[in-house]
């Protein structure tokens, strides 16, 4: 980012110009009103930090014309002598912030990162928007139904929040790529996301895994280990198949959600925990309650905002678009040049009723890719990959596209 400095004190503009320079900027600087006009047309900065009193003028209003200019240019505006006055006028002129001199390298840090934070996240939601526009697609979720539709609008609304989230919805709907947007579109994208399966690890050992533990807290913990919450510290934690943890560990859960704050196993140290916890579930939350699955106070802790996505048999309009989309991301990694569909083909893939969802209409896009030899998928490749029980018959009239569809037995598990 380039930085304009407009400071007639030497010895502060060169402390300013190192912090820049620390901070990954890249500073210039000048000691008039007068240059700072030339400058800020040869430079275009994207932040201003000026000192009120120049030798020619004053730096607010140096910002102020800055911003005329383009209103996406920030400004930080310093002085030796603070008065509400000031304060007041610079926050007019559009000032980001306003700090005393003599200026600590750590404030401008906290207000420099603060900035290349909103303007990272300003840039990635305008881009994700424009995509979603353009191509039916946010982040990696795609979709054009009024389903999907719904969805996207609350993951833009929910990543704006700090808030716990709880993801339902049938196998392979797309719940864990629904968590990584959500992740990719908040504040706290440039941390990690981890994602933790709960149902893909003995319950004894979950604790210890998400918590951490203390070197010889146990047979066996022969190292300290770092949990998944540490491991997402100031990011996101997913955590899949919730209603697979015990009940115990709920409690547990429960209690550093509460008190924001964790111990490791086997530890007296309390760590503070700021992370943002995802939780999905492909089971009705109400029944695992009602099964003693799911802890009735966990479950209003988690489900601060509900996310429930819809089956790929609810919105078939989606179908074509995510066909295309899979066989365009499989295309670039085997380049065999299959370059489309034939109609009927989609209107076959339209037909069936996809117990296993999103994720099941990518495997069949890949096999029926593999199979076809010439430029477009055929029919016929797609009617030997889909079972004939569970079509759809053709409807005489174009009421409802498809019945909504009930599976019998409970989801399917992943793997
Ligand atoms: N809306 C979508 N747009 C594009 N791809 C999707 C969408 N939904 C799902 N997918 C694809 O389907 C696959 C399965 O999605 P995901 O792993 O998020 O499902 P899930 O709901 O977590 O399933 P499970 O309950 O089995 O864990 C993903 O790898 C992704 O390729
Ligand atoms: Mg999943």
């Amino acid at each position: 980012m380039k930085v304009l400095i407009v400071e007639d004190d030497l010895a502060t503009r060169k402390g300013l110009e190192e912090s820049i320079k620390d901070l990954g900027g890249e500073p210039y600087s000048v000691g008039t009103a007068k240059e700072a006009g030339k400058a800020l047309n040869e430079i275009d900065p994207r932040l201003l930090i000026v000192d009120i009193h120049l030798p020619d003028g004053d730096g607010i209003e140096i910002l102020r014309l800055a911003r005329e200019g383009d209103p996406d240019r920030e400004g930080i505006v310093i002085t030796g002598q603070g008065s509400i006055d000031n304060a007041i006028e610079a926050l007019r002129a559009g000032a980001f912030d306003y700090l005393l001199k003599p200026l600590r390298p750590a404030q401008l840090e906290v207000v420099f990162n603060r900035l290349t934070d909103r303007r990272r996240l300003e840039t990635e939601v305008e881009t994700l928007r424009a995509e979603l526009q353009e191509t039916g697609r946010l982040g990696d979720l795609v979709g054009r139904s009024e389903a999907m539709s719904r969805i996207f609008e609350v993951i833009r609304r929910v990543a704006r929040s700090n808030a716990p989230v709880l993801i339902t919805g049938a196998s392979g709907s797309g719940k864990e790529v629904a968590a990584r947007t959500i992740h990719r579109l908040s504040r706290r994208a440039g941390k990690p996301f981890v994602a933790f399966n709960c149902g893909a690890i003995s319950p004894t050992l979950i604790e210890s895994e998400l918590f951490g533990h203390e070197r010889g807290s146990f047979t066996g913990a022969e190292k300290r280990r770092v949990g998944y919450f540490e491991e997402a510290m100031g990011g996101t934690l997913f955590l899949d198949e919730i209603t697979e943890m015990g009940a115990e560990l709920q409690v547990k859960l429960l209690r550093v959600l509460e008190d924001r704050t964790l111990r490791r196993v086997g530890g007296s140290q309390e760590l503070k925990v700021d992370v943002r916890l995802i939780s999905a579930t492909n089971r009705d939350p109400r029944d695992a309650i009602k099964e003693g699955k799911l802890r009735e106070d966990l479950y209003y802790r988690l489900n601060v905002f509900p996310l429930a996505l819809p089956t790929l048999s609810e919105r078939p309009e989606d179908i074509p678009l995510l066909a295309e989309h899979f066989r365009k991301l499989i295309e670039e990694q085997e380049h065999a040049g299959v370059a489309g569909w034939e109609q009927a083909a989609i209107d076959l893939l339209q037909s069936y009723t996809w117990p296993g969802n999103v994720r099941e209409l990518r495997n069949v896009v890949h096999r029926a890719y593999v199979m076809t030899e010439g430029k477009l998928i055929k029919p016929d490749v797609v009617e030997s990959l889909i079972p004939k029980a569970d079509r759809i018959a053709p409807a005489p009239t174009k009421k409802k596209p498809a019945a909504k569809v009930q599976r019998a037995g409970g989801a399917a598990r992943r793997r």
